[in-house]
């Protein structure tokens, strides 16, 4: 089944409002809408940029999503320092990633809350893009899939097929975050059908099927033709070349060249 391949940019803690808007008006600027046939392109800038983000794509008609990087799972309270789902919503957010390695290990991120923010995303009408990924250790242990699979049951559980259906997961394996060393294709693609496998268990082959599975670890334009060629890679969520407008954009044609072959 075709499935439409995804771009996402994960500014992480990068671009002041003013940086962020200058960088997204280069992204509009170089932007072919006919990209938005094959390929769907969000950028995830930190929460305080979101809205000047949204509002650069929205001012120029562009098909560019916005997603965020975290949310709380409560609508609403007391949780200094979060932001909630219907904050979100309400200035343009269509994705949210959850469960970024840098959040699971530098801020105590636990599987339970991924479930319970992955939910309450689900509630409010935005798709979650739910990464997950192992450390070097596991890899070399090699229990690779059945870390990441678990993950992904922890992920999901108590998420029915409808629901699942509306979601991105994004395979990140930790020691190709930021290093510049990416996971072959055949290991990205390994990962990847592990995942669907998990997917197809869970929810059946249908659902699984018109599920998105994205890499992501140093993915750059040089090598994401040959990342998204593999059968159950759908895209990228990707850090340093995103924050570049060239390489983003570099990113999103090369996909756009891949999907139409
Ligand atoms: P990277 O980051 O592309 O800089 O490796 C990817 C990510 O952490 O989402």
């Amino acid at each position: 089944m075709a499935r439409r391949l995804m771009i996402a940019g994960n500014w992480k803690m990068n671009n002041t409002y003013a940086e962020a808007v200058v960088l997204c008006q280069h992204i509009s600027n170089n932007f072919c809408k006919e990209w938005d046939d094959c390929v769907d392109t969000v950028v995830c800038p930190p929460a305080i940029d979101l809205k000047g983000v949204w509002g650069v794509f929205e001012f120029d008609n562009m098909p560019i999503s916005v997603g965020a990087q975290n949310v709380h799972w409560e609508p609403s309270g007391a949780f200094t320092g979060e932001i909630s789902t219907g904050m979100l919503k309400e200035i343009g957010c269509q994705y949210c990633i959850i469960g970024h390695s840098e959040r699971r290990t530098l801020f105590g991120e636990t599987n339970e809350q991924v479930n319970l923010k992955l939910k309450a995303l689900l509630e409010a009408g935005i798709a979650p893009i739910v990464c997950v990924g192992e450390s070097l250790e596991v890899r070399d242990a090699g229990t690779t899939d059945e870390f990441v699979c678990a993950q992904v049951r922890a992920a999901f559980a108590g998420v029915d097929a409808g629901k699942a259906k509306q979601c991105v997961v994004a395979y990140e394996p930790i020691w190709a975050i930021g290093t510049g060393r990416t996971a072959t294709p055949e290991q990205a693609q390994e990962v990847c059908a592990a995942i669907r496998a998990t997917l197809t268990d869970m929810y059946g082959a249908e659902a699984a099927e018109a599920m998105r599975v994205l890499y992501g670890g140093s993915m750059n334009p040089g090598n994401v033709e040959a990342l998204v060629a593999q059968d159950d890679i759908d895209g990228g969520l990707i850090g340093g070349a995103a924050l570049k407008a060239e390489s983003f954009i570099d990113l999103v044609k090369a996909a756009y060249a891949q999907a139409r072959k």
